[in-house]
């Protein structure tokens, strides 16, 4: 019925111009649509109407994409390719469809983009390449696309994304990498400029986003990081100035200052998510005054005085292999608020080398004390425990629950 009405408003081309697997239309205007949806085929046929501008093959066989398959075709300008077998696309295979603007190849077994297969296509404003088998993207697959709007990847099973995968796409709203298997995102993968104003990676195994990795976004408004593995977004946020919309479930809350403690991170303007102290600062770690040498049975107090800005989150890594921050609980050894590591009843098995480890957006500073344990002496006065403060204050907004989880996947 649909098919009559459309026929009737449409003329069909003559039979020995259009390839008998294949439905010709032109609309008003003397612009065919082909559409070529015969199960069996293994190939886009040869022979379709030269002035075609939308070639439709779905629900076929189709398993490549060759080059000289689209050569007859110079005004092509949207091509769907979706529901079909195709796992190649070779290099040169668009290389005569220069006005091509739509190319969708969606639901399909391709699992590798070359280097220069969308090559000269400066039309480009919407790729589809959701629902393939894609395992990587490597650098410079997407170069030199000034028109590309819409990159749709999610439901794939990309793992890596290269360095320099995405440079230079200004003109890209839309980056949609979920559900795929992202581990890491690299800084350097999005080069400048970025244009996107969102940027979709949730449903990955993402444990590190690095800082700056998304700094080129300097438009985006909406993130989506949900349902990965982050346990911190401790530079993230670093040049996004306009977000106003982060997704990230599980939730992640505040810890400090007192006013915003316990209240969830997307729920907060981003103006909130400021620190007033003075100028940005990698952290700088002095362990100065710590206990070198110390009898059995004594108190050994190990220091890690931190400067940085915003604050740093600081991970002591004891001797025994035990990772401590100040939430945590061992019932042997404990951090204090100021960063100083207290063994309050040294035993043999703590002699060793004890690294502390600051970090913030900005960087990471790590600094080693080697605790020598001696026989006891029972006449030796212990070490005083004074505090030295390094007052870790309100003025910043710690957006990550478990800094250990983060820290322990780190340093790995
Ligand atoms: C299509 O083919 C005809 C006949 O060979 C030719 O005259 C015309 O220029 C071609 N059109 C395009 C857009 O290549
Ligand atoms: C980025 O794209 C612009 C416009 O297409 C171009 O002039 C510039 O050379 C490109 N830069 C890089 C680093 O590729
Ligand atoms: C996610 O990553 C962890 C290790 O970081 C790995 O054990 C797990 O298999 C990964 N899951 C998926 C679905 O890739
Ligand atoms: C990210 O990479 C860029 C380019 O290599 C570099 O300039 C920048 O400092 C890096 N940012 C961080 C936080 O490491
Ligand atoms: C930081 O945010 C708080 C609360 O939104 C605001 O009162 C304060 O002025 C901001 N500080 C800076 C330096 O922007
Ligand atoms: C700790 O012991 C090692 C060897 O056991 C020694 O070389 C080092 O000088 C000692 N350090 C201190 C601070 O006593």
């Amino acid at each position: 019925m649909l098919l009559f009405w459309v026929m009737s408003l449409l003329t069909l081309i003559p039979a020995h111009a259009c390839p008998s697997e294949c439905l010709c239309v032109i609309a008003v205007g003397g612009v065919p649509t082909v559409h070529c949806d015969r199960p069996t085929l293994e190939h886009i046929p040869q022979g379709i109407p030269n002035n075609t501008m939308t070639f439709q093959m779905k629900g076929t066989r189709l398993v490549s994409v060759r080059q000289g398959d689209l050569s007859g075709l110079p005004l092509l300008r949207t091509l769907y390719l979706y529901d079909n077998q195709v796992q190649t696309i070779q290099v040169g295979a668009f290389d005569n469809n220069p006005d091509l603007e739509v190319l969708a190849v969606y639901n399909n077994k391709i699992s590798e983009v070359s280097p220069g297969v969308f090559r000269g296509l400066n039309s480009l404003r919407e790729l589809d390449m959701r629902a393939n088998k894609i395992t990587s993207i490597p650098a410079g697959v997407f170069n030199g696309l000034p028109s590309l709007w819409v990159v749709r990847l999610y439901e794939n099973t990309i793992n890596t994304m290269a360095v320099g995968a995405f440079s230079n796409l200004s003109s890209v709203e839309f980056f949609n990498f979920a559900a795929n298997r992202l581990t890491r995102v690299v800084n350097g993968t999005f080069g400048s400029p970025q244009g996107a104003t969102s940027l979709s990676l949730h449903e990955n195994n993402i444990s590190i986003i690095e800082p700056g990795a998304l700094s080129s976004f300097v438009s985006l408004t909406s993130l989506y990081i949900y349902s990965n593995r982050i346990s911190t977004l401790q530079g993230v946020f670093e040049g996004l100035r306009e977000v106003t919309e982060v997704s990230a479930i599980p939730e992640f809350h505040c810890i400090s200052p007192p006013a915003l403690e316990g209240r969830v991170v997307r729920d907060l303007a981003t103006n909130q998510l400021n620190c007033s102290c003075g100028a940005e600062e990698i952290p700088r770690i002095d362990t100065g005054g710590s206990t070198t040498e110390v009898p059995i049975g004594e108190r050994a107090l190990l220091r890690c005085k931190v400067n940085a800005c915003p604050d740093a989150a600081v991970l002591w890594t004891a001797a025994r292999g035990l990772f401590l921050t100040s939430q945590s609980e061992f019932p042997d050894m404990y951090v204090q608020a100021d960063g100083t590591l207290v063994i309050p009843v040294v035993t043999p098995g703590d002699a060793g080398r004890y690294t502390c480890m600051a970090v913030n957006a900005f960087g990471t500073a790590e600094a080693g004390v080697v605790l020598n344990v001696t026989a006891r002496q029972p006449l030796t006065t212990p070490p005083t425990g004074q505090a030295v403060g390094i007052h870790t204050t309100d003025r910043f907004i710690s957006i990550f629950t478990t800094v250990l989880m983060f820290l322990i996947a780190f340093m790995k």
